[in-house]
């Protein structure tokens, strides 16, 4: 048998720290409000700048260097970000120019823009090529730079206390047998929901599709139905768990960690009291990131890993529903 099992994780995570205070500072809010709807302390904001493949290449390095492939040996970059250095080419281009450096070919790079679900999205694509024989080596990276995006105005402010900045990749690759690597992958969108959470600006169907007209109204900024997102983040991340666990034939009780996206840590509350599951063993490090969206699962894995919590064999879910909306699951072992 062949799978793909995660060889080497990588995260990065500019230095500035933001604090809800520091937040409080520029606009109407508050730590209180913050912490108890979101669990929310502290985010990380990159430098003017900053690309988002700049904290993408950190986290590669990483990821590189802990799983021991020559950088010369990867296949294919695929990289998920909702907020690409720019709208063309995709940053997964800019990330092989800057891994050239290390010996990364000019290898094909894949953009995968799904937001929150952008990162399981990618690994199921990475495993597929891997299982079909096709590539032993695929670098799969999350990474995001909200801070330029957010509107730290009263009007923005329940978007702008939720998001940080930040990166995760990992080193996909070949396994024989079945004692380790993806078990199964679960995707799901329903674009009915588009506009629960979603960003005008770049409006194709307007001649020409940005004008000083439609900044000055607003839609440079995110929008988002709060309250929808947040019903259907718990009622979909809720049936996704338990279909995943059922069509591989598990039980709750075997899972060693879920590994959640970090939207709101009462999102994921809320899902692990529904589903009977301790809070031990739900990973959870919004507190220190907010919400990096693509990122949010690598960098999550990265710090578990690095934290000596996964041994060989263990096995994992990774849960993630956002914008589109979109929904996924990865089952894995260790
Ligand atoms: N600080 C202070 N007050 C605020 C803030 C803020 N940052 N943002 C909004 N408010 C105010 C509103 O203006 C409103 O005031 P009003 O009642 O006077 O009109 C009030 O707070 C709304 O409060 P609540 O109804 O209690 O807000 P709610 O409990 O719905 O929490 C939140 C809002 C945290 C955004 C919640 O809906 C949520 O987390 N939804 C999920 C959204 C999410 O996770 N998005 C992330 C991206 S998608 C993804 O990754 C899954």
């Amino acid at each position: 048998m062949i799978r793909s099992y995660i060889r080497g994780t990588g995260s990065y995570l500019p230095p500035s720290v933001v604090s809800n205070e520091d937040l409080a500072r520029l606009l109407p809010t508050t730590d209180e409000w913050i912490r108890t709807r979101t669990g929310i302390e502290e985010r990380r904001f990159a430098d003017e700048g900053t690309f988002c493949s700049d904290l993408a290449y950190e986290a590669s390095k990483a990821a590189l260097s802990d799983s021991g492939v020559e950088p010369s040996n990867l296949d294919m970059i695929i990289f998920a970000t909702l907020s690409p250095d720019h709208h063309f080419p995709g940053s997964g281009c800019y990330l092989q120019a800057k891994l050239s450096k290390l010996g990364v070919g000019t290898i094909g790079c894949l953009d995968v823009r799904n937001q929150c679900t952008g990162f399981l999205y990618s690994l199921s694509i990475a495993d597929a090529y891997i299982r079909a024989g096709i590539y032993t080596n695929i670098l799969v990276v999350g990474s995001e730079i909200h801070s330029s995006a957010l509107d730290f105005s009263e009007k923005g402010r329940d978007l702008a206390v939720l998001f940080g900045d930040g990166a995760g990749a990992v080193v996909l690759s070949r396994y024989e047998g079945d004692a380790r690597g993806i078990i199964s992958t679960e995707l799901h969108a329903d674009g009915h929901y588009a506009k629960a959470l979603y960003m005008d600006i770049w409006d194709i169907s307007r001649k020409p599709y940005l004008s000083g007209e439609s900044i000055s109204q607003g839609d440079i900024w995110p929008q988002m139905d709060g309250k929808s997102v947040f019903k259907h983040a718990i009622n979909g991340l809720i049936d996704l768990c338990r279909t995943t666990l059922s069509r591989a034939e598990y039980e709750i009780d075997d899972l060693k960690y879920v590994i959640p996206h970090q939207a709101n840590l009462r999102i994921n509350q809320a899902v692990a009291e529904r589903l009977g599951l301790p809070d031990s063993k739900v990973l959870n490090n919004i507190q220190k990131y907010a919400n990096t969206t693509a990122a949010s699962i690598p960098i999550l894995l990265d710090e578990a890993h690095k934290l000596g919590m996964l041994d060989e064999g263990d096995l994992l879910l990774l849960l993630s529903f956002g914008s589109g909306f979109t929904w996924a699951s990865t089952l894995l072992r260790w």
